[in-house]
C-alpha cells in the first residue's frame, strides 16, 4: 500500500488526481449498476474516499464532476457523497464518531488516510530492534498504524538515533485515561530505545477553539503536565513545553513556524482541517505550530543545530491531519519527514458511539476519579455486551467485541493468557458482566491510585526541570555532520 496520501498525491498534479477520480466515481457507478460482490463495491468506494482526500490535500477543494481545479476558488465541505453513504467513520482532531456499534473501522481509516498496516512483521522488528517484548499495545493491535517507521529503524539500527514527539492539548485539569494511552506507549518508547522526547503542551491550541482565557489555558497546561510526568519519563530525556512560554523564547522553533506557514495555502488548511472564513485566523494558522516540534531544528538546545535527527511521533489517529500536512511541506522546507504511530481510540463507558467528554464525568474514568467513583462508573455507566437476563447470558454468552469493560481490560490487562480467557469465558456465557466488571475494577482502582501517587510527587520544582529549555543527556550519533545540507529558504 502507499504509505500517505499525500506522498502520492505529490506525484500527480491536481488535474491528474481530478481525472483519476471521475474515472474511479465511474468505476463504482458500474460496479453498482451491475450488482458485483459486495467487497469489490466496498474496495472501490475506499480508493475514491482516498482520492477525493488526496484531491482535497493538494487543492484544497472539494472534488465535483465536471468541474476541474482551479486555483483559488472556494467550495464548501459537503460531507461523505452518495457513493461515500453513511457508511464513513468520522476522525479528525475534533471529532470520532463511528457508524456501527463495534466503533470505527480502522482497517477502512488506514485505506481513506494512505497510512500502512501495523503487521506481524513490524511488531517482530520493533520487538528485535528493541530488545524486549513488544508493549500491550503493539501485541493487541491498539498501535495499529504508522507511517515510515521501518525508516527510522534503519537509521537507529546505522546508530542514528531519533527522536519522540507527541503532545496534549490542555482542555481541562483533570485528563480521562485515554488521554493517557499515546503517553503510557511513548514512555515505554523511549525507554527501549533511550532516545529524546519532547512533549508539546498546546494551550495556545485551546485559547484558540474553546472559551477559555489565556491564563487558564497555561494553568492547565502545568497541570495537565504533573499528569504526564507521573507516567515515568526520565527527566535527563524530556522536554516539555507550553506553546504560550517556548514560542516566544525561541527564534528557531518560531522560525520554522514561519517557513511552514509560507509554504502552506489557505486552502489546503481548509481541505485538510475544514476551517471556513469565519474562522479566527489564529486557527488557520496553528496547524504550523503543532507541525514545527517535528523538526529537530526547533530544539537547538536538544540537537545542537541538527536539522535531520529523524523523529516518531506516537498519537491516536485523530491527529493525524496535522501530520499529513507536516509531511508534505516537509521536503520543501529541507526537512525530513516525521515517522508516526497511531493508536485507535479508548472508547468512552457508555460505548464507542459514545463520545468521552470533560463535561460529563461519566463518560469516561478521570484520573481524579477515587476508587469509590471508578467502581460505581463502571457498574453503572460502562456499556455491557451481556445478554439481558441469567440464562440467556449462560446460554448464549457475551458479547467481548462491544463490551467496554472488556476493551478497556484490553488496554489496561498485561497477561495475554488471563485477557484471552476472560474473552473464551464471557464468549460462552461462564463469565457474568458481573464479574468482568469486577476484574475491571480491581485492575482499574490500583492504577490510578498508583498514577494518583506518583502524581503527587511531581512538585512545582519537577515541573520547571522538565520545562526548561536545556541540552538532554542522549548520544547524538556518528555519521553526520552537524550542518550537514543546510537549506536556506
Ligand atoms: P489531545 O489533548 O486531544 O490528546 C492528547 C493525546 O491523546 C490522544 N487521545 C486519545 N488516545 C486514545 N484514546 C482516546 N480516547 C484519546 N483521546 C485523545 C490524542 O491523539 C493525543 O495523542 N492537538 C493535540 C496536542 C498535540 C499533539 C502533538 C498530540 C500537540 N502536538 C503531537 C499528539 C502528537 C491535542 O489536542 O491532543
Amino acid at each position: 500500500m502507499a504509505d500517505c496520501q499525500c506522498d502520492d498525491a505529490g506525484s500527480l498534479s491536481p488535474r491528474e488526481v481530478h481525472d483519476r477520480l471521475t474515472a474511479q466515481r465511474d468505476q463504482v457507478r458500474t460496479l453498482k449498476e451491475d450488482m458485483a460482490d459486495k467487497a469489490d463495491i466496498g474496495a472501490a468506494v475506499q480508493l475514491l474516499v482516498k482520492l477525493k482526500l488526496d484531491y482535497k490535500l493538494i487543492t484544497g477543494q472539494d472534488y465535483k464532476a465536471g468541474s476541474p481545479p482551479s486555483e483559488g476558488s472556494v467550495v464548501q465541505d459537503n460531507g461523505p457523497s452518495e457513493e461515500e453513504d453513511a457508511d464513513v467513520d468520522t476522525v479528525d482532531p475534533w471529532n470520532v464518531s463511528a457508524t456501527s456499534a463495534k466503533g470505527v473501522d480502522y482497517d477502512k481509516l488506514i485505506v481513506r488516510f494512505g497510512s500502512s498496516k501495523i503487521e506481524k512483521a513490524l511488531v517482530d522488528r520493533l520487538e528485535k530492534v528493541a530488545g524486549q517484548k513488544a508493549h500491550r499495545f503493539l501485541r493487541r493491535g491498539i498501535f495499529f498504524s504508522h507511517r515510515d517507521v521501518h525508516q527510522v529503524l534503519d537509521a537507529y539500527e546505522r546508530n542514528n538515533p531519533f527522536y519522540l514527539y507527541t503532545g496534549r492539548g490542555p482542555s481541562s485539569e483533570a485528563m480521562h485515561v485515554g488521554h493517557l494511552i499515546p503517553f503510557i506507549f511513548t514512555k515505554w518508547l523511549q525507554d527501549v530505545f533511550d532516545i529524546p522526547l519532547v512533549i508539546q503542551m498546546t494551550d495556545d491550541e485551546k485559547y484558540l477553539w474553546k472559551d477559555m482565557t489565556l491564563e487558564q489555558c497555561h494553568h492547565y497546561a502545568m497541570e495537565n503536565a504533573k499528569d504526564i510526568i507521573a507516567c515515568g519519563f526520565d527527566v535527563n530525556k524530556t522536554f516539555i513545553f507550553s506553546d504560550l512560554d517556548y514560542m516566544g523564547s525561541s527564534p528557531e522553533f518560531y522560525r520554522n513556524v514561519v517557513k511552514i506557514q509560507k509554504h502552506v495555502t489557505f486552502n489546503q488548511v481548509k481541505g485538510i482541517f475544514g476551517f471556513t472564513e469565519s474562522d479566527c485566523i489564529g486557527k488557520i494558522s496553528f496547524p504550523a505550530i503543532q507541525a514545527a516540534p517535528s523538526f529537530s531544528s526547533s530544539f537547538p538546545q536538544i540537537f545542537k543545530g541538527r536539522k535531520d535527527v529523524p523523529c516518531l511521533i506516537p498519537c491516536a489517529i485523530d491527529q493525524d491531519p496535522y501530520f499529513r500536512m507536516t509531511r508534505d511541506v516537509a521536503p520543501r522546507i529541507g526537512y525530513t519527514k516525521p515517522a508516526l504511530l497511531h493508536s485507535t481510540f479508548f472508547p468512552a463507558l457508555g460505548g464507542v458511539q459514545r463520545k468521552m467528554s470533560a463535561s460529563d464525568p461519566n463518560s469516561s474514568i478521570f484520573l481524579t476519579d477515587t476508587p469509590k467513583q471508578i467502581e460505581n462508573k463502571i457498574k453503572q455507566h460502562a456499556f455491557s455486551g451481556g445478554k439481558d437476563t441469567l440464562e440467556e447470558h449462560r446460554a448464549h454468552g457475551g458479547d467481548p467485541d462491544v463490551d467496554v469493560s472488556f476493551m478497556y481490560l484490553t488496554f489496561f490487562l498485561e497477561d495475554d493468557e488471563e485477557l484471552e480467557k476472560i474473552r473464551r469465558d464471557y464468549t460462552s456465557g461462564a463469565l457474568l458482566s458481573g464479574e468482568l466488571k469486577k476484574r475491571l475494577i480491581d485492575t482499574l482502582q490500583p492504577m490510578i491510585a498508583e498514577h494518583q501517587r506518583k502524581r503527587k510527587e511531581v512538585t512545582d520544582d519537577t515541573v520547571k526541570r522538565f520545562m526548561t529549555p536545556r541540552p538532554l543527556n542522549y548520544l547524538l550519533g556518528n555519521d553526520k555532520d552537524t550542518n550537514a545540507n543546510p537549506v536556506t529558504m
